[in-house]
């Protein structure tokens, strides 16, 4: 919140326009200046600097509003219903319909499992025409592991809508709504966050994926983690409330990556579960970002064709795993394979990862 830009307030728009040549761009910017300090900028009475304050105030603090009035504002603002369909028929049912808008998806899973596949999957469902199921928007993808492929998306496309897309001007038109977005460092990516928010409104985008956030921490504060601990907590829970803040007040799904990490077994039950040794697999990041992601689906791996995805923390939907298969067409679900499981603790469900070594 703080970190919205002034010019989305209500505020004279010569004052912003000389606040903006201070540098002075977001809410925060603004409230940690003293009042004389923006009284010099905008050289106004006192109750000009009191009221732009109070503008700006309002800009960056989050409202109450009752039940009724987030039913309403998620009704106007899909059109349609607040879930985004996977295309996986029975996660959809469970999750009420799909992927949540207005709140942050994670998908975590071991190296090659699918993960990226997925990500495509929905880039793709979400440019599609509201009548198919889409959203008719554009996404902004943001790769970090460099691993987006073009060519694969369009065999999604020609595959899994085969009549939609023999069209060859439907197929540039998709390629041209999927906003890829390198990013290589911790930096670059709070950066591009920072300055998400007119793109989303100036190119209609729909859909934010960020593959994957694990990558980056991993590889910038994965080094010595006893002593950089709290810098990856601050960066990962500065990350969640920028993409949350994104998330509910554009109303767009965020679906972010992640990947496992091992823990050492500590209880007798642990030790049944082991995959090697006295380790098991389990998410990656830790608590903090548990707490921060709303919605977390874990893949792994059955064997070297079934992949299994589960809900393993919703706040509307109980532990359900599905089984799908990653094909030429995108994600396809393995026919009545919903069952329930006794699922715990997102932060430690071990997750099955290839052991067989062909
Ligand atoms: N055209 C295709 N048809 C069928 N399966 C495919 C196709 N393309 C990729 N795959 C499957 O997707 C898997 C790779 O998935 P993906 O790159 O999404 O993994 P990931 O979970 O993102 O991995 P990482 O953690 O390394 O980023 C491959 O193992 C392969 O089995
Ligand atoms: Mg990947």
């Amino acid at each position: 919140m703080a970190l919205r830009k002034i010019k989305r307030t209500s505020h004279n728009s010569d004052d912003v326009k000389r606040l903006q040549q201070q540098n002075l761009r977001t809410c925060k910017d603004v409230l940690s200046r003293s009042t004389l300090e923006l009284f010099k900028i905008i050289g106004k009475s006192q109750s000009s600097v009191e009221e732009l304050i109070r503008n700006v105030s309002l800009l960056c603090a989050p409202k109450a509003c009752t039940a009724a009035q987030l039913l309403q504002k998620r009704k106007l603002k899909t059109n349609t219903c607040p879930f985004f369909a996977t295309s996986l028929p029975d996660l959809d049912k469970v999750l009420h319909g799909g992927i949540p808008i207005g709140s942050i998806t994670e998908l975590a899973g071991p190296a090659g499992c699918g993960k990226t596949q997925f990500c495509m999957m929905l880039s793709l469902l979400s440019t599609l025409p509201t009548e198919m199921c889409g959203m008719a928007g554009r996404v902004i993808y943001i790769d970090t592991e460099s691993t987006f492929s073009a060519s694969r998306l369009v065999e999604m496309a020609r595959n899994k809508y085969p009549d939609y897309f023999n069209d060859e001007d439907r197929l540039k038109n998709l390629t041209e709504n999927v906003l890829v977005d390198f990013h290589s460092t911790c930096d670059s990516l709070v950066n591009r966050f920072q300055e998400l928010e007119m793109d989303i409104i100036s190119q209609k985008v729909k859909l934010l994926i960020v593959d994957s956030i694990a990558s980056l921490v991993r590889k910038e504060f994965g080094g010595h983690l006893e002593y950089n601990m709290a810098e990856r907590t601050n960066f990962l829970t500065k990350t969640a409330a920028i993409l949350k803040n994104i998330s509910e007040s554009f109303q767009i799904p965020v679906v972010v990556t992640n990947q496992i990490t091992t823990r050492l077994a500590t209880t007798s039950k642990d030790f049944q579960t082991c995959n090697a040794g006295n380790a098991y697999a389990t998410v990656a990041l830790g608590n903090t970002w548990s707490h921060s992601v709303n919605t977390r689906l874990i893949i792994e791996y059955v064997d070297s064709v079934l992949r299994q995805v589960m809900v393993a923390k919703s706040p509307i939907a109980p532990f359900t795993s599905f089984y799908y298969t990653i094909q030429s067409a995108g994600i396809v679900q393995e026919k009545d394979s919903a069952y329930h499981y006794y699922g715990t603790d997102p932060t430690v469900q071990r997750i099955r990862v290839r052991t067989d070594v062909l």
